[in-house]
């Protein structure tokens, strides 16, 4: 039996795709690299020891998606595979409505079609729009704030309209707070395009020299230093909570949301003062303009995954800046194949 990884060509994908070896799992990936690129997947392999059969098949495509389940014998999938940035989902809302909602629809009937009821589906803490309080637990009323958030929060009712009509399904919500670090070997790890959206792809390219200074988006919120504060949680953290969400649809059927996130708020500025003492790299900074549609804080209550999942973040802040600038500095290009004989070499130093 093997667990199918949509999406698993992606930052949290590849992560969550390797742990999965790791555990023992069979692992099937299929993923359009509309977001990623598939020399991910060869070292995904190297790190594993073995071959990861792959599909690049696009989530809406019917007949190239029943053709894994053909194949595979699939016993659960997670679910990754969707678009990501908030700016672009507002300039092309219709892409974004398409691709999440269209993906995961006829994800969700190819699975019926082969009997396949149980799934992890990466949401997002998006969905708690601006939180009344903070931390924010899972039974608040949510609220989204642009068409990329709107396609996770129709997502999740979506899934609980499947399971209402089938009792059999068996489905994990995972808001996931900020995701930060890279794989500790230096090999797999996120891999932007063009300018970074989040702010610590953008630091690590200001450290490495690419870019000339980050820019604090807004000094004047209504936190200790004025600047916005956010749960960042370390991506391998991240992956273990869907091993344990996985455990958890196998063995109940219903659908549930559980926050992925460490409970603990850091401001940007005590990320970059952190990044700086983990890499004694220094981080030029100028404090501008708000970014529209940014909020002031956002943190886990996580108290419901320990409950009910058995999982809780163990991975520090310093540890996400430590292995977020190891990926940038082994590979200043990312996935890019041009430089893949550097990243041989550096790699054997
Ligand atoms: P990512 O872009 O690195 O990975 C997503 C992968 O899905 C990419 O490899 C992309 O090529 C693939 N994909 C997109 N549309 C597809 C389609 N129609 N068919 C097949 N493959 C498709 O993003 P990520 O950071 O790994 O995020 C994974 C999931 O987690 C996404 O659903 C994202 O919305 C969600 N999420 C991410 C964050 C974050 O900050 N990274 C936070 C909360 C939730
Ligand atoms: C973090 C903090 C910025 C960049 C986004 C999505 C969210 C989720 C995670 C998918 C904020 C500040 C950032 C920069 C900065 N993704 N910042 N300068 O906005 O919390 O969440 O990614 O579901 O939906 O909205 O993350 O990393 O962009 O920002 O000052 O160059 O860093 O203002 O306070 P965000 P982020």
């Amino acid at each position: 039996m093997s667990i199918l990884v949509t999406g698993g060509a992606g930052f949290i994908g590849s992560h969550t795709a390797l742990l999965l070896l790791e555990a023992g799992y069979e692992v099937v990936v299929v993923d359009n690299f509309s977001n990623s690129k598939p020399e991910v997947i060869s070292r995904m392999e190297s790190l594993a020891g073995q071959k990861i059969p792959l599909y690049e098949v696009d989530l809406r495509d019917e007949i190239g998606l029943s053709t894994v389940f053909e194949n595979h014998q699939i016993e659960a999938v997670i679910h990754f595979a969707g678009l990501k940035a908030v700016g672009e989902s507002v300039s092309n809302p219709l892409y974004y409505y398409e691709n999440n909602i269209g993906g995961t629809i006829t994800l969700c009937q190819v699975m019926e079609k082969y009997n396949v009821h149980k799934m992890v589906f990466s949401s997002s803490a998006t969905v708690y729009g601006k939180p009344d309080q903070v931390p924010v637990a899972e039974n608040v009323p949510l609220r989204s704030t642009n068409p990329y958030g709107r396609t996770k929060l129709m997502i999740e009712e979506i899934l609980r309209d499947v399971y209402i009509s089938n009792p059999d399904w068996s489905i994990a919500l995972l808001r996931y707070f900020n995701p930060l670090g890279a794989h500790e070997s230096g090999k797999i790890g996120e891999d932007p395009n063009g300018i970074p959206n989040n702010l610590m792809p953008y630091i690590t390219q200001v450290a490495i020299g690419k870019r000339d200074e980050l820019l604090v988006y807004g000094g004047d919120y209504e936190t200790p230093d004025g600047t916005g504060i956010r749960d960042y949680i370390h991506v391998t953290d991240l992956a273990m909570g869907h091993l344990k969400a996985l455990q958890r649809v196998k063995n109940v059927t219903g659908v549930e949301a559980y926050n992925l996130g460490t409970g603990t708020g850091y401001s940007v500025l005590d990320v970059v003062r952190e990044f700086e003492k983990v890499t004694g790299v220094k981080i030029p900074y100028q404090i501008v303009e708000r970014r529209p549609g940014d909020i002031a804080e956002c943190y886990a209550n996580p108290n419901k995954a320990e409950r009910e999942l058995g999982w809780k973040a163990d991975k520090t802040l310093a540890d996400m800046c430590r292995d977020a600038w190891k990926w940038q500095k082994v590979n200043p290009e990312g996935y890019s194949e041009s430089l893949q004989k550097k990243f041989d070499s550096s790699i054997k130093n």
